[in-house]
């Protein structure tokens, strides 16, 4: 026998869950609302932006995307300092944890959320020490301040959560944030914030979040700004944070196309209203489709709706594929499905029909 030895990736890496993505089914792809993007493509001037940069994209994008992340400070009423920007959300988590983790330092988080939190924990050699949600879907900041102890380093908070669609009431995350020791970073994931429509008190404005000095928000265009293909996101945080994060981020963190859509996107806020604008509207109707049909769907605050059908989450999501219709399952949990794309109440409406 032949003992073949290769270079081996690090221990924290095994068996290290995949990303999951939702396959098409045995009939052509009619909706596709598993991915909470955006529907309809990039938006005329945004679009016309990120073709113009194409012919210059010989050339480096300039440093740290610096171009970027000035004009977000100064439409989010920040320091540039404060800002770091990525190719996504996600990839700037994952810089933050590399960052700030030390191996075997915990990271507390609210489960379920995010599927890629324990995935870029457990990468970064950390552990994730996961809070059940109430059993609303809802973030339980009592137990989440419960959980955090000495070994603790970063707490995430997903608002709206993804995939309940659920808040945290502003003054409670206030409340939850100043009872945490002051050494512990706290991770707001604000990836669906634009559709949120709660306005906010003066203390979770985003520059007060950020004065605390151990608060990050985490955001991205690849929701309501509909550049999802495109990646990228940002992250605001107290200078010497964010300045760790951009240390440990390569030289061009975005693309020349992605910094040209992405100042687009800024400098039309029009068009993402009125993309927010029409998606909580069909939030709505598809709320309330699906409730005259007996199912009792959370409010949501973001760009999907979440059905809490417990064991019969995967035969939902089976029965959506067959009539075509992509959503998201979460075995023995629920069934998320992203709203925005025009034909999806009709395509539900069949399924409905279907279901018993
Ligand atoms: C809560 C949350 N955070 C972050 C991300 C990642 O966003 P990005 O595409 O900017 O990496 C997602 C994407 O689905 C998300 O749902």
């Amino acid at each position: 026998m032949t003992v073949t030895t290769g270079p081996v990736p690090r221990p924290e890496l095994a068996g290290l869950a995949a990303y999951s993505s939702v396959a098409p089914g045995p009939v052509p792809v009619r909706v596709r609302a598993s991915s909470n993007e955006a529907p309809g493509g990039l938006a005329g001037p945004v679009r016309a932006a990120a073709l113009a940069a194409v012919g210059g994209s010989s050339r480096y994008p300039l440093i740290g995307g610096s171009d970027l992340a000035t004009a977000l400070a100064g439409s989010l009423g920040v320091a540039a300092a404060e800002v770091a920007v990525g190719d996504g959300a996600l990839p700037l988590l994952d810089r933050l944890l590399m960052a700030y983790l030390r191996p075997g330092d915990e990271v507390v988080m609210a489960w379920r959320s995010y599927e890629a939190y324990p995935l870029s924990v457990q990468v970064a050699g950390g552990r994730s020490v996961c809070v059940p949600l109430s059993p609303d879907g809802a973030h339980d900041l009592p137990a989440m301040a419960a959980a955090v102890g000495p070994a603790t380093r970063i707490v995430l908070v997903c608002n709206p959560n993804n995939p309940t669609g659920t808040v945290v009431p502003w003054d409670a995350l206030v409340s939850f944030v100043d009872a945490l020791p002051p050494d512990v970073l706290v991770v707001l994931d604000e990836a669906y914030t634009e559709y949120d429509e709660r306005p906010r008190p003066e203390t979770a404005v985003l520059p007060a979040l950020v004065a605390r000095g151990n608060v990050v928000v985490l955001r991205t265009f690849s929701k309501a700004h509909g550049l999802a293909g495109l990646r990228a996101g940002y992250l605001v945080a107290a200078p010497a944070v964010a300045g760790a994060v951009r240390s440990v981020l390569p030289p061009f963190p975005v693309s020349t196309v992605a910094v040209a859509a992405a100042l687009a996107s800024l400098a039309h806020p029009e068009v993402l209203e009125e993309r927010v604008f029409d998606t909580r509207v069909e939030r709505e109707r598809v709320r309330a489709l699906l409730a005259a049909r007996g199912t009792t769907v959370p409010a949501s605050y973001a760009n999907f709706v979440w059905l809490p059908l417990g064991d019969r989450a995967a035969p939902f999501a089976e029965l959506c594929r067959e009539h075509g219709l992509l959503v998201r399952p979460f075995a023995g949990e629920g069934v998320r499905i992203t709203v925005g794309e025009p034909d999806l109440r009709a395509v539900l409406a069949e399924v409905l029909a279907a279901w018993s």
